[in-house]
This record gives C-alpha cells, structure tokens and sequence, in this order.
C-alpha cells in the first residue's frame, strides 16, 4: 500500500488490513501515518476533495447538504490527539483459545495521531437536532461482502457522544491531508469508542430515533456469549472500549543479552477513563512492579509506559495489566473472555523472551 511502511504486518491486501510491527509503536506517543494500522471492510473509495459533500439528514429541522470548503469555513476548527482501537485488536490471543473468524490481529490494531477536523455536534446543531434524537448514524459509501448481501459501511453512536466536544469530522491526521485509506476526504474520529464508529469517507449523517439497522452496527461489532450466533441485535453493542494494556517490546519469543531488560507498551482506557497505573510481572501474577507511565497522554489517547528489569538466564514470561480511573483492573486469560467473534481481548498482556546465559 503506497504510503505505508513496508514492514507492515498485511492481513490482507484487498481491502487493505494491516498492523505495524510492535516495536514501531513503541515509545511513540503519536504513531506516523505510515505506521499506523488500517482496518477497511471493502475497497477504498477514491474520492475528489472537491466532489464529497456531506448530507446531514433524518431528525433535523434544516437538513444541509455541504461540501469541504463550506464545513471549513462555517465551524470552528478544533484538533485533538486519540487513539483508535479495533475491537478486534489481540483476536490472536483468543484464536489460540478457540478458532474465531475474522482477521488475525496481534498487538498493534491500535495507532495514536492528532486529528483537525470541526466538531459531528457543532454541524448537527446548526442542521436543528430534534429533541427525539436517540443516535446518530453515519454513513459511507465502502461496499462491503461481510454483510450478507453485500451492503455499504455505516454504524451509529449515541447523541450524547455524538454532542461530545471531542467527536469529529476530520480531513488532517498529524498535520497531513487525511489518507483515502484513513478516510480521506473527511472521516469520523470518536475518541474512546471502537475504531468501528470512527467511520472513513462519510457521507451521510443521519439523526434517528434508534441505532443504525445496518450489518456493522446491529449484527457486528457486537459482543456474542460463547454459545451466542451472529444475528441482528444479538449481544452487547460495542462503543466505548474496554481497559486494555499490552508489551510491544521485547518482542515475544525474542532472545535478549543478560543484563537489564526494556520493557515498554501501551495502556488505554476508552471514554472517559483514565489509565491511572501499570503493572509488570515475572511470575504470573504474584507480584508486580509498577511501570513509569509517560506524561504525555491527553484525554483520549493511550498512555506509553516503561519499566527496566533484570531477568533470569532462560526462559521468563512478562505480564502486564493496567488500571484505570475507575479501579477497574483487566481479566487474566483470554479464556476468560473468549467470544465468537473474537472481540474485546483485554487479557494481561504476555511475552516470553529467553536471556542469553
Ligand atoms: N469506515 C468505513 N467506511 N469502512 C470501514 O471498513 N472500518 C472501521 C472504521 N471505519 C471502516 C470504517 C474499523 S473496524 C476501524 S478499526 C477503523 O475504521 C480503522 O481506521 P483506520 O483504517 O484509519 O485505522
């Protein structure tokens, strides 16, 4: 994929699905775009800035229809730095549990930039929001085979959220122009939710009373119990996502010299949590050491940490869990936590390196 770093982790070619490599996430705090992971459900659409235009739709008094200029010119713009995760991120960890469909992502279906864009609530507000609103759905124009028939790409949010200072419609991710991989011309970024409802290339914004019918929202993206089967309005609705915590390096399986080990990853609390402490353990759990966490994290983004530890010669096992603002802690196998569809693994992150002798 052009503008993509080679050493991209490609689950697919078309649609594009890929990761980075662990250790080019680590240590920093905003990924570059060339870095950053890509989860597309159909080809990506080639849109000319000048052609899109945005309708906003459904439960509003003045239903607007406008183009980029137009979006950039009437609201205030607003930039803000927040992680995206995919639902899907560490599916690998259950996939060893129990075979679950999908891609196989490892540790890095996650990536952090500043995204420029105008507030979803600013436009809806000038579009007259009816009071009946229950969520906002947006809308693409991707075509996707995962829906049954084939069905274009689109998923909601609460209003609530979609109110929220934070959510926007965004054309620059890190100061650039945003991707057509990343949605360019214009996407949705939701900070603290499931990359599922940041939705790319938007189209239409349409308030309604109900959440959006579609297969991304009611059939997918949607946490089944380990007997359930997919089908519409089957299991918990994802949106804001679960405290998460992982190693990006040593590299599991990595042989390291003898002496002190780095250890550093990322710990993300969705909506609005904070990852408050980290933990790092060498026997399974039964002690722990804290881990430095950077300083740099905003509201809606991960927070990197780090810590130093000397190991024994031969094979250890690291585990790492993260807290959040709330006291909440994570689950510590993904047998725990195993779903059909291979959602939410926020199980204590594992590697197992051996120190040379
Ligand atoms: N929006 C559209 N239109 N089509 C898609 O396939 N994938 C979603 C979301 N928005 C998707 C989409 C999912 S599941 C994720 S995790 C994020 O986009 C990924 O965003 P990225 O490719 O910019 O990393």
């Amino acid at each position: 994929m052009r503008g993509k770093r080679p050493d991209m982790v490609v689950h697919q070619a078309a649609p594009y699905n890929a990761e980075p490599p662990p250790h080019v996430l680590a240590g920093q705090h905003l990924t570059p775009v060339e870095a950053f992971y890509s989860r597309n459900h159909g080809p990506v659409p080639d849109i000319e800035t000048g052609d899109w235009r945005l309708q906003v739709q459904g439960l509003v008094d003045h239903p607007m229809e406008v183009g980029l200029g137009a979006l950039q010119d009437r609201f205030e713009h607003r930039t803000i730095e927040a992680t995206l995760q995919c639902a899907g991120n560490r599916r690998t960890g259950l996939s060893a549990v129990r075979a679950v469909p999908g891609e196989p992502w490892g540790s890095c279906a996650t990536s952090t930039a500043s995204w420029t864009g105008v507030r979803l609530g600013d436009v809806l507000r000038a579009a007259g929001l009816q009071g009946g609103t229950g969520h906002v759905e947006l809308s693409a124009p991707d075509l996707s085979a995962h829906a049954e028939p084939p069905q274009t790409y689109a998923s909601s949010i609460p209003v609530a959220k979609a109110l929220a200072d934070e959510v926007l419609l965004a054309w620059a991710m890190n100061g650039q122009h945003l991707p057509a991989v990343h949605g360019g011309p214009v996407r949705v970024v939701v900070p603290g939710y499931i990359g599922a409802r940041s939705v790319k290339w938007v189209q239409q914004v349409t308030a309604r009373r109900d959440p959006s019918p579609g297969y991304f929202q009611a059939t997918a993206y949607r946490l089944l119990p380990p007997d359930g089967e997919l089908a519409p309005g089957a299991g918990i609705p994802l949106g804001p996502i679960a405290l998460n915590a992982d190693i990006l390096v040593p590299a599991d399986g990595s042989t390291v010299p003898a002496g002190p080990t780095e250890v550093s990853g990322f710990a993300f609390a969705g909506d609005d949590r904070d990852v408050v402490r980290v933990d790092v353990s060498v026997d399974g759990g039964r002690t722990w050491v804290q881990a430095g966490l950077d300083d740099r994290g905003g509201p809606w983004t991960w927070r990197l940490w780090r810590t130093r530890l000397v190991l024994p010669p031969g094979r250890s096992q690291i585990s790492v869990r993260a807290w959040d603002s709330t006291a909440a802690t994570q689950p510590e196998r993904p047998e725990q936590l195993w779903n059909p569809q291979g959602y939410v693994n926020n199980s204590w992150g594992r590697v197992t390196v051996t120190v040379a002798g």
